[in-house]
């Protein structure tokens, strides 16, 4: 929905509210759009990170682990997601939710669209380390809002130490990083997919290098820098080179593209790039490179790298779930053990409304239940989760139109900017409002960093379910298009024996004031301005806003305590109801008591802590949470802080069946 610059001087210069606004905002786990931790509605920066064109309103600031807001990234909170395991029943599933804005899929007869859709889910890990330990290429949200730097090569005939010192020169810890400065270096330097449609659109050339680059694409024709994403891999999928992007699921225009899909993955299809002592190289194509005495080098995407297996007999044996290739990251050519990746699941994309930032069919929220990975080496991972919603219309085939279709002296390309047309007669002509830069468009949302780990003991061969917490502070025009709170799934139908991974995150600094972009400034809500708190306490019927008395409460006597956020036993039922009651911040009702479970956690006993604020006020932004294995049984429960009669309902429903 921003209006996009164009490339060209058109006669009739006009700020256009282009045909296709379209948006896509993630709410499970929270989508960024580029926001850190700004207090205003309007994100800082979308250059932050990565190219969303989303609305400059969406998104959510990264979690606190505190009550107070920092400015130390070690205070931030990472949602932390337990892992699958290696046994086919234990699966951990985070049901990932989002809203598009434009509408998507469905089929033609009986559910018409407007547009062709596909949604793109993917995500990238590494080991995760200490922040202190943070290297150049660690993910991170970084503490500031600013772009990480960039630096262009001097020339073409660059060496690899010049390439270096301009990267250590350009890469700051503070600022917040998905893809590596090699990534985006690389981008810069290859020569651009000269095959593709651009419409009439006029794409530039680098300055200094004398050549049009991967950075400049028909949806970016001035090559903007956001981050260091690589715009012609953002715009285009599947792509063609090596990425650090694993495929989660292609949600298609229809089933019969999915073979498609699922063969030029690049989960299970390797792909080449030049490689030149420099680090980096204009050749795009296996013959350009060989001819201009490069190597060309197939990488292999991957989960992991499996160290342990040091060469390709040793490798080979383990079978064909590893394989032995050059990594995706490599900096040379040099092989290794790698765990391999499986074909990402493909399927018709779900239906929802052209125009309506909403639900799907039914009125159910747009969610996949993504099955987290199991990484073998049990180490813990550092993860950003992204979607793309690429839309399209049928002006032109949007599979079969290429560079020979683009303006020159002897085409006219298929779609015009703005372009008049005739409605007969003498009358004078109507304008259309068309950006070529945006016909055929993809947006995109990103999670902030977050973990999975290894399962604990005690948790191996079961289902776990993740259940969180949507939404920030204010109301419902002060927050669009981002959501109010609510927890999430809402209604969770498990089965008995499954797990419930209880926890949420919030942000100390969701203000929602002025700059406000397209909307309203203000944060109405309960507690300190600024702050999301969230709780949950046992309600007897949905419709009931006043929760059962501490004491008759039950939901919270039954279940059995598999794993919970401070790591020790002995938790009682009323222990566990106030933990959840007071988002952490007390743990046990009597020190006398809870005794047990150790001196740190006696500490935070009701009768040794100073009071809890009545609104959660004190309370930390996020809870690590707990693990709950359910007897079988529906259970209600809700938010006090949020919960709030004719304003909003946050109640959410467990249903063990
Ligand atoms: C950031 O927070 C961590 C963890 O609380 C602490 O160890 C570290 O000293 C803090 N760093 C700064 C610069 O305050
Ligand atoms: C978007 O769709 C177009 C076809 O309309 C395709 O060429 C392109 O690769 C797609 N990009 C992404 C990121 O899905
Ligand atoms: C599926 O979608 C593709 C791409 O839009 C289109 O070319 C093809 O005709 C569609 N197939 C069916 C069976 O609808
Ligand atoms: C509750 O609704 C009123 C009026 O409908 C509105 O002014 C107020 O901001 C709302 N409060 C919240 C927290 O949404
Ligand atoms: C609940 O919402 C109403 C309506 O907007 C508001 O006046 C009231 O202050 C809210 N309740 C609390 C406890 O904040």
């Amino acid at each position: 929905m921003e209006p996009s610059t164009f490339a060209w001087t058109s006669l009739v210069v006009f700020m256009c509210t282009s045909l296709a606004t379209a948006d896509i905002y993630f709410h499970i786990p929270r989508g960024s759009n580029n926001r850190l931790n700004e207090k205003s509605a309007a994100r800082k920066n979308a250059n932050r990170m990565f190219d969303s064109q989303n609305n400059n309103r969406g998104g959510y600031n990264v979690g606190d682990s505190g009550s107070a807001a920092s400015t130390n990234e070690t205070q931030q909170y990472r949602m932390k997601y337990f892992q699958s395991d290696s046994s086919a029943a234990g699966k951990s599933v985070l049901t990932v939710e989002w809203t598009n804005q434009h509408g998507c899929g469905g089929n033609e007869d009986s559910n018409p669209q407007k547009q062709n859709c596909i949604l793109v889910l993917q995500y990238a890990c590494q080991d995760d380390v200490d922040d202190a330990r943070g290297q150049a290429d660690t993910f991170r949200n970084g503490k500031t809002t600013q772009t990480a730097k960039y630096s262009k090569p001097g020339s073409l005939t660059e060496t690899k130490s010049q390439k270096d010192n301009r990267k250590s020169g350009d890469v700051s810890l503070d600022k917040g990083l998905h893809e590596s400065w090699d990534w985006y270096n690389k981008c810069y330097t290859r020569q651009r997919n000269k095959g593709l449609f651009t419409a009439d659109q006029n794409l530039k050339a680098n300055n200094g290098l004398g050549y049009s680059s991967a950075i400049y694409t028909r949806q970016n024709p001035n090559g903007n820098r956001y981050g260091y994403e690589c715009p012609e891999e953002r715009d285009y999928y599947p792509y063609w080179h090596p990425t650090m992007w694993k495929d989660i699921a292609v949600m298609a225009e229809n089933a019969s593209m999915c073979s498609y899909y699922t063969s030029k993955s690049f989960n299970v299809q390797p792909y080449g790039e030049c490689l030149e002592n420099k680090g980096w190289s204009k050749w795009r194509t296996q013959e350009e490179c060989q001819s201009n005495s490069g190597t060309w080098i197939l990488k292999h995407n991957y989960l992991e790298k499996a160290t342990q297996y040091k060469n390709q007999g040793s490798c080979e044996q383990q079978g064909n779930k590893y394989v032995w290739g050059v990594p995706s990251d490599a900096a040379g050519n040099e092989l290794q053990c790698l765990v391999k990746l499986s074909a990402p699941d493909c399927f018709e994309a779900p239906w929802s409304r052209s125009n309506h930032l909403g639900n799907g069919v039914d009125g159910k929220a747009l969610t996949y239940d993504w099955t987290l990975p199991y990484f073998p080496s049990g180490k813990t991972q550092r993860c950003v989760l992204r979607i793309r919603y690429n839309i399209s219309t049928d002006d032109y085939d949007p599979h079969h139109t290429d560079h020979t279709k683009n303006n020159d002296i002897l085409t006219f390309s298929p779609v015009q900017q703005n372009p008049y047309i005739d409605i007969g007669g003498r009358s004078s002509a109507l304008r259309l409002a068309i950006n070529t830069a945006q016909y055929g468009r993809v947006f995109q949302d990103r999670s902030h960093v977050f973990q999975l780990r290894p399962r604990p003991a005690g948790l191996q061969g079961a289902r776990i379910f993740n259940l969180n917490v949507r939404g920030k502070r204010g109301n419902i025009v002060q927050v669009y298009p981002a959501v109010e709170y609510d927890f999430a799934p809402t209604r969770l139908e498990i089965k008995e024996g499954d797990l419930v991974h209880i926890q949420w995150t919030g942000s100390n600094s969701h203000n929602n004031g002025n700059p406000a972009g397209d909307g309203q400034a203000g944060d109405a809500g309960e507690g300190t301005s600024g702050t999301d708190r969230n709780n949950m306490v046992e309600i007897l019927d949905p419709n009931d806003n006043y929760p059962v008395p501490f004491e008759q409460s039950t939901m919270w006597d039954t279940p059995v305590i598999k794993w919970i956020h401070h790591g020790k036993t002995g938790v009682q039922p009323k222990d566990l109801a106030v933990d959840l009651a007071s988002a952490g911040y007390y743990r046990c009702i009597r020190k006398t008591e809870c005794q047990a479970q150790g001196s740190i956690v006696s500490s935070f006993a009701v009768d040794q802590k100073p009071k809890l604020q009545s609104q959660l006020n004190n309370a930390p932004a996020s809870y690590e949470g707990v693990m709950l294995r359910f007897k079988k049984g529906t259970h209600h429960y809700m938010c006090t802080r949020n919960n709030n009669f004719t304003n909003r309902s946050q109640k959410g429903t467990i249903v063990v069946k």
